[in-house]
């Protein structure tokens, strides 16, 4: 029986905790015993220094207990809900109806207690950015508490850093089994049924920055939650006639403020895929107050200009909203105000493609794992074309360390913006 845990980590996004109820529910249809990671690869790190203290009151068989109608183990935990405390930051342990996940991050989870989670904002089993899971040591622990636990597959639902740690841990395996077993920390058999460390990763980030997948859970629902502020800012902007600087997330990636331009009317905007062009004997400033002067000009109560937060100009230096602003300000006389978006993008509950993408990225996760072999890559599960599809996680995590966007996603081809040019003019 696969023993498969599953863990969020790096930036939350709307749709992670659809991918954990994924994982679980299908795990236990497939016949896996399934798990959840506290806090991302810092709880794989901490592991469970308090033994099956939340299981105390369960038979010693939890599988005994079966949800009628599906057959499947249900309500292991209780439906405790992770991460409404902060375990990291006081230390002192979670309290969840009268009991403690105190000193356990790896924990045993039925149906019931992923009910309804596709519908929940941010990641209900935490997680966080670890400095522990980069080093070795931290990484040698990460294995010990997996194998103590006797989980063989591991589903890791993040952005590009984390599946880049994934990618190195599932190649780092072998060594660190073998590091324990010389250190007397594993015995033979657990080394020999250990040999091998299924893995899978699932892309969770709102910057849709991955290669070789289309789309990434959590950027649909940020892209509409930037839609839905904008539509607000229209409405104060037009009764005001004032223009509006919106700083938008996206780390180095610039689809959240393309695609928001371009759905939300937006008069100019700053990604880092294409730094503002000067034009002969001009500056990109000149540039943007033509454009928007020729707006004003043709009727516009209301000027939108979107700046990604990696916006740079031609020379790599970064490009402000108040910057923008001032900008405005001086040369067009514009009443001009600066709002960051900020995490509002980031939280809140999924749109339906954010519960839908990772309910089936989630089954064929599963399948992944349930037909992996040591001879067999890891794989990233992505989206092409419409299709789910699995990439090696090593060519995946190769492509973010070359910063080889553009190589699979349609949205970031050098094409997109050419036939946008013009677009916001
Ligand atoms: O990667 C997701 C993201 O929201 C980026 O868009 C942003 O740059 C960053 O995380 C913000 O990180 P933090 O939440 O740690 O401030």
């Amino acid at each position: 029986k696969m023993k498969l845990a599953v863990l969020t980590s790096g930036g939350d996004s709307a749709g992670m905790n659809a991918v954990v109820r994924a994982i679980v529910k299908i795990g236990i249809l497939r016949g896996c015993e399934t798990w959840i990671v506290r806090e991302g690869y810092e709880g794989l790190v901490r592991g469970n220094t308090q033994a099956h203290a939340i299981h105390a009151d369960l038979p010693a068989d939890a599988s005994a207990l079966k949800c009628a109608h599906r057959g499947v183990p249900t309500n292991l935990t209780r439906n405790l809900r992770f991460g409404d405390g902060d375990l990291l930051r006081d230390g002192t342990g979670d309290h969840h109806h009268g009991r403690t996940l105190k000193g356990r991050y790896i924990v045993r989870v039925g149906w019931d207690d992923v009910r309804g989670w596709f519908a929940e904002g941010g990641t209900l089993i935490g997680t966080a950015r670890s400095a522990a899971f980069r080093t070795s040591e931290g990484r040698l622990s990460a294995a010990h508490n997996l194998i103590k636990e006797g989980i063989d597959a591991l589903a890791v639902c993040g952005g590009d850093g984390s599946l880049t740690g994934a990618d190195l841990f599932r190649s780092e395996w072998p060594s660190l089994v073998s590091q324990l077993l010389t250190q007397g920390m594993i015995t033979e058999e657990q080394a020999e049924k250990h040999g091998h460390l299924k893995i899978v990763g699932l892309v969770g980030s709102i910057d849709n920055d991955m290669s070789m997948t289309d789309l990434t859970i959590g950027a649909p629902t940020a892209l509409h939650r930037i839609c839905e502020a904008i539509d607000n800012i229209n409405s104060t902007a037009a009764s005001h006639s004032r223009a509006f600087v919106l700083e938008v997330m996206g780390r180095h990636c610039g689809w959240l403020a393309l695609l928001a331009g371009v759905s939300s009317g937006a008069d100019f905007i700053f990604i880092p895929e294409r730094p503002p062009q000067t034009i002969p004997g001009g500056t990109w400033e000149d540039d943007m107050c033509e454009a928007i002067r020729g707006h004003r000009e043709a009727g516009k109560r209301k000027t939108i200009v979107i700046v990604a937060e990696g916006a740079h100009d031609a020379d790599l230096q970064p490009i402000r909203a108040e910057y923008v602003k001032e900008v405005l300000t001086e040369r067009l006389g514009l009443d001009t105000r600066v709002t960051t978006l900020g995490h509002t993008q980031r939280g809140g509950r999924p749109c339906a493609f954010d519960r839908i993408l990772p309910t089936l990225q989630g089954e064929e996760a599963v399948k992944a794992l349930l037909e992996a072999t040591p001879d067999t890559p890891s794989y990233m599960i992505g989206v092409r074309e419409n299709k789910i599809t699995r990439v090696p996680l090593m060519e995946a995590a190769d492509a973010i360390g070359a910063k080889d966007f553009t190589k699979a996603m349609s949205m970031r081809d050098p094409e997109f913006y050419q036939s946008l040019e013009g677009f916001f003019a």
